[in-house]
């Protein structure tokens, strides 16, 4: 969720700060703010604003002509409070300045407790409750007061503090909410995501739960509650700063949509040998698969619905039963989890507060745990028994495009190799899936080039204000996928259905003109599908429809039909994906939209 920076060293600070948070902004974008020791000094100045980091860049231009190397930002997500600039971060009570990112859940516990004392906050925060504590705590020892309102504190955080009487001093810990950091030749540099770390480092560390990291511009020290030293162990980035930035496009989400082949090719092909899938360089052994007797899979949004796919794949192939879970109900279901349960939690992130709980639970229940993530050393990927790597590069736009597509490729990946292990197919036909999966890569590339057919395709659901995507067995996992994509960035209401439940109520809501976007791409439905589309198009729908290569349909039947190129239908969703996704943004920009930072929307959901 928020964004949060911390950094001290040779350089310009406040150039530093924005930077970073321009970066990260992706991350929440309601307020930007922040704070910083003026010179060598122990005074500490604030900039704050409701509104965009380039907001706040203006404002420090304005306001900020005083030196500083050493302070910290916020861009914010609002969660307790409203959008206000007295409610964005940094936060200050007396002498602590810190930001934020998570949820003080006992907040209103502890306002009780400092108001009995008289300490009343200025804000409607969480956040200002967490500032007020830790200095309640203060008495000139920085990290005996973090420990000693950390322990008083439920729920999650990664806050960066500074201690007046500490100029040039950033104080940091982590408790569920992500924190990475680094030093380099000019100073040290903490954020909430290794995006604003890049242009300083490939190399980092991620903070571990619970300890405590003091950055100074000459090294970082880092400490555990017991006050034992820790060793941070630094991790490499094999992507570089270009991969952060827009290069060119008019969005990051345009860009992430045409770096699909290449991140399907990155994640695809080192998983391949002799023709096989081969999981063994990511320590995922047969015996995994072979011991389970049902499969799990849980993530949010997105990440869900390559789980839908998933679930198609590994059921056809390994006969094995698979379930799929939306990860914030899943936690609370009670559900039935035991030894031979193989948990799979599909995340980008790797942070997704919901994701971490549901894994957490399956753990504790004894299941085994794979993760399919793409962002290095996150607490999923920490967390797993196993982890399955998404090699898709940093994903800045909201919308999730790219890491879709490398998170389908997994769970084929993975249900190839279970069917192996537990012989449901012989090599021969695993041998043949694989090579129409690595087909996808080149298809993808051809996708690619319909994006101006389906831009002007796309006109006609500039003005919609409510729409429907219908498919059955894998085009209706799609048309979820479709549906979640167009209303995050276009704000039209859609709605996803299974083509053959429409007419058990949902149909009484297609009239003149209501578009329908219709996949049919399932050779084993085909026939019921084109039946579905035509009932709503004798009820007066628009109707886009998806097929595959060569299929010629009545032209009374749609107002476009927009083919796949050729492939075998198991593998369609790669190609159904990338047709999506044009349709979500074309729509969306056709609609003036700012299609990377849709309206109430973050790219990484670290609070439930
Ligand atoms: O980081 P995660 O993959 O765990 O995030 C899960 C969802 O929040 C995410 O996929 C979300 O649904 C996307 N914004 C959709 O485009």
């Amino acid at each position: 969720m928020c964004g949060i920076i911390g950094f001290t060293g040779l350089d310009d600070a406040k150039e530093a700060l924005i930077d970073g948070l321009q970066s990260l902004e992706y991350r929440g974008y309601d307020s930007a703010g922040i704070s910083f020791f003026e010179g060598s000094s122990d005074k500490i100045d604030t900039i704050k604003t409701v509104g965009k980091v380039s907001c706040l860049a203006d404002k420090v231009e304005e306001e900020g002509n005083m030196e500083t190397t050493c302070g910290i930002g916020h861009t914010r997500w609002a969660t307790h409070g409203g959008v206000t600039e007295v409610n964005s971060h940094p936060h200050t009570a007396g002498r602590v300045t810190l930001i934020h990112n998570g949820i003080i859940e006992n907040y209103g516990e502890l306002a009780e407790e400092l108001a009995k004392e008289g300490i009343k906050p200025v804000s409607q925060t969480d956040s200002e409750i967490a500032a007020m504590v830790i200095n309640y705590y203060y008495d000139g020892n920085p990290v005996e007061a973090i420990k000693n309102a950390t322990k008083r504190f439920e729920g999650a955080y990664g806050f960066c503090i500074m201690f007046k009487e500490y100029p040039g001093e950033i104080y940091a810990i982590r408790n569920g909410s992500p924190l990475v950091a680094t030093h380099y030749d000019g100073g040290s540099v903490i954020a909430s995501d290794v995006v604003a770390l890049i242009k300083y480092s490939k190399d980092y560390f991620v903070l571990q739960e619970q300890q405590i990291a003091r950055l100074t511009k000459t090294d970082i020290t880092i400490q555990d509650m017991d006050g034992r030293e820790i060793d941070p162990e630094y991790l490499h980035v094999s992507w570089d700063i270009a991969a952060a930035r827009k290069g060119g496009y008019d969005y990051f989400m345009l860009k992430e949509i045409h770096e699909q082949p290449e991140a399907l090719q990155k994640t695809i092909m080192p998983r391949i040998k002799d023709g096989m899938p081969y999981l063994l360089d990511d320590g995922i052994d047969d015996d995994v698969f072979k011991n389970c007797n049902r499969v799990v899979i849980a993530g949010c949004g997105t990440a869900m619905h390559a789980g839908l796919v998933g679930k198609n794949m590994m059921e056809k192939l390994t006969r094995i039963p698979v379930s799929v879970e939306i990860a914030s109900e899943y936690r609370y279901a009670d559900p039935i989890i035991d030894d031979k349960t193989l948990f799979m939690c599909i995340s980008q992130s790797g942070e997704t507060a919901d994701t971490i709980a549901a894994l957490r639970l399956a753990k504790e229940k004894g299941a085994k745990t794979i993760s399919v993530v793409n962002v290095k050393g996150s607490s999923i990927a920490r967390e797993s028994d196993y982890v399955l790597y998404t090699h898709a590069g940093p994903e800045i736009a909201v919308a999730s495009t790219k890491a879709y597509s490398v998170q389908l490729s997994c769970m084929y990946l993975l249900a190839f190799r279970m069917a192996a292990a537990r012989k449901s197919l012989v090599d021969d036909e695993i041998k043949e899936l694989v090579k129409l999966l690595k087909k996808t890569i080149t298809d993808v590339t051809k996708l690619l080039k319909y994006d101006s057919q389906i831009e002007n395709i796309s006109t006609m659901l500039h003005k919609a204000s409510n729409l429907f995507f219908i498919g059955r067995g894998l085009d209706y996992a799609l048309s979820c996928e479709g549906s979640i994509k167009l209303k995050e960035i276009s704000y039209i209401h859609s709605e996803a259905y299974a083509a053959g439940e429409l007419k058990h109520g949902t149909i009484s809501l297609i009239t003149d003109n209501v578009p329908v976007i219709a996949l049919a791409t399932q050779d084993n439905v085909y026939g019921k599908m084109i039946s579905n589309v035509q009932e709503v198009r004798s009820r007066g729908a628009s109707v886009i429809l998806i097929t595959n290569a060569g299929v010629s349909v009545d032209p009374a039947l749609c107002d476009h039909q927009i083919m796949l190129p050729k492939m075998d239908d198991r593998f369609a969703p790669f190609g159904a994906a990338i047709i999506l996704q044009y349709i979500a943004y074309y729509t969306a920009v056709g609609r003036g939209l700012n299609v990377d930072q849709p309206r109430n929307l973050a790219k990484s959901v670290t609070v439930e």
